[in-house]
C-alpha cells in the first residue's frame, strides 16, 4: 500500500515565555485534526518538543496535498485561539500567513513528509527539535549514512554499503530552491565541505542506492528546509525542524541512526536565537529551561501497517542517555560560562536580534582616525 507521512510542527504559543504549550491548546489541536481529518487522514499523533507542536498524519493522498496540509494549519489556527485566551506568550508565533494558500510550505511551520509503499514492516522515526536551525541534524545525518567510524552498517550491511544520495539545499538562497545532489561514499568530502556550514547548506532529502538499484521506494530521509527569518524578513522565533528518518533493511538501523545524538555537538539557538549550544537529546514533552535552552531534540519510533500507526516508543527515554544528557549539561555550562564572548555567540550575520545591528550603527558613527 502506498501511504504518506506528513509531520508539521509549529509554535503557536506557550506558559511562562517560550517553554512549552498548555495542554488546553495541545488537546484543542487533537480535536481540530479529529473533526477535520475524518474522511481524509488514515491515523494521527501530536506531541510536543520545547514550545513545538508536532502534527504527524499518515495518509494516501501523497506529499505538499493541498487538504492534508490545511488540516494542520487549521488545527494550528483553532490552537491559536485557546493560546490568546490562555495568554500565552508568542500565540500563533509560526503562523506568518494572514490565509492558508497551496500548502503550508513558506507560510511558517516547519515540514518533513515522505511518500513510499509500505514495507511488509515499516519502522521509522520523527526528530522535532527546539531552540535550533534545520541544519542542526547535518552532522548526525552524515554520521549515520556516511561515516563507518559511527555506522558500521556502512561495513556490515551489503545494501547500506551501497552509500546513499543526499539532496542538500542552499537554505540562504532567496529566489528559489537551489540544491544539490551528492552520492556517498565517493563524493563524502564534497558532501562535508558543505555540510560544515549549518547555517547555509542543509540535508532536505536522503535516498539509498541499494534501493534505487531495486527499483525500491529509496526515500530514507525528509528534513525540513524552512528559515523562519527569511521567510517574515525578521526574526520570529528559532526555526525548529522536524525530520523523518524510515530505518532498517536498505537504511540505517534504528540505533546506527540514533548514535551520533550521544555527541552534543554544539548548533546554532539557544536565548534569543542568537547563541550556540550543544543539542540535547531529550524525552518526548520535555520543555526548556537554562536559558531558553540548551537547544534539544526529541525522537519517536513508531510502527506502521497500511497507515495506521503503533503507539511511539520513546527512544531517548533511556538510561544511556541520561548520561549523555549530564554530559551535555556540562558542555552547555561551559559555553555559557563565557558569556557574549567569541564562539558563544552567533557572528553578527547571524544574530538573530536587529537590536545589536542598530547598537553597532551607532556606535560606528562615534569612531573616529587618530
Ligand atoms: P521579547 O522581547 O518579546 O521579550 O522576546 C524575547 C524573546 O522572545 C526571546 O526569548
Ligand atoms: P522559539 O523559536 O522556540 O520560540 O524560541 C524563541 C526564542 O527566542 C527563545 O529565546
Ligand atoms: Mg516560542
Ligand atoms: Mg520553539
Amino acid at each position: 500500500m502506498e501511504v504518506t507521512l506528513t509531520a508539521i510542527k509549529a509554535d503557536i504559543g506557550s506558559i511562562g515565555g517560550h517553554v512549552a504549550p498548555s495542554k488546553a491548546v495541545i488537546a484543542r489541536v487533537g480535536e481540530a485534526v479529529d473533526e477535520g481529518g475524518k474522511g481524509l487522514i488514515i491515523d494521527r499523533f501530536i506531541g510536543h518538543t520545547g514550545d513545538d507542536i508536532a502534527i504527524l498524519l499518515t495518509h494516501d493522498r501523497g506529499t505538499k496535498d493541498e487538504r492534508i496540509h490545511r488540516l494542520a494549519w487549521d488545527a494550528f489556527q483553532e490552537g491559536t485561539t485557546v493560546a490568546k485566551r490562555q495568554g500565552l506568550y508568542g500565540a500563533g508565533q509560526d503562523l506568518l500567513s494572514d490565509a492558508f494558500s497551496g500548502n503550508i510550505h513558506g507560510l511558517g511551520p516547519a515540514v518533513a513528509e515522505l511518500r513510499f509503499n509500505e514495507r511488509p514492516n515499516e519502522p521509522f522515526l520523527m526528530f522535532t527539535a527546539d531552540k535550533t536551525e534545520p541544519g542542526a541534524y547535518n552532522l548526525p545525518l552524515y554520521l549515520a549514512f556516511a561515516d563507518p567510524m559511527y555506522n558500521t552498517g556502512l561495513i556490515l550491511s551489503p545494501a547500506v554499503g551501497r552509500g546513499f544520495t543526499f539532496t542538500v539545499m542552499d537554505v540562504e538562497n532567496l529566489d528559489g530552491d537551489r540544491v544539490i545532489e551528492l552520492s556517498t561514499p565517493e563524493e563524502a568530502y564534497d558532501l562535508a565541505a558543505l555540510l560544515r556550514d549549518n547555517g547555509r547548506f542543509v540535508v532536505e532529502s536522503i535516498r539509498s542506492r541499494a534501493a534505487a538499484a531495486a527499483s525500491a521506494d529509496e526515500q530514507a530521509v525528509s528534513c525540513c528546509t524552512t528559515r523562519l527569518r527569511n521567510i517574515a524578513g525578521r526574526y520570529v522565533g528559532k526555526d525548529d525542524p522536524v525530520m523523518l528518518v524510515r530505518t532498517q533493511k536498505n537504511f540505517p538501523a534504528t540505533g546506527e541512526v540514533l548514535g551520533p545524538f550521544g555527541i552534543g555537538h554544539f548548533v546554532a539557538g539557544f536565548m534569543r536565537g542568537s547563541h550556540v549550544g550543544p543539542l540535547m537529546p531529550v524525552k518526548a514533552g520535555t520543555g526548556v529551561s537554562f536559558f531558553d535552552g540548551p537547544p534539544i531534540v526529541s525522537c519517536l519510533a513508531f510502527s506502521l501497517r497500511e497507515g495506521k500507526l503503533t503507539e511511539p516508543c520513546d527512544v531517548f527515554d533511556h538510561p544511556y542517555w541520561d548520561w549523555v544528557r549530564e554530559n551535555v549539561a556540562r558542555k552547555a555550562h561551559d559555553i555559557r560560562a563565557q558569556g557574549f564572548s567569541g564562539a558563544a555567540m552567533l557572528p553578527y550575520a547571524d544574530l538573530e536580534y536587529g537590536g545589536i545591528t542598530e547598537r553597532m550603527n551607532k556606535l560606528d558613527k562615534r569612531f573616529c582616525i587618530r
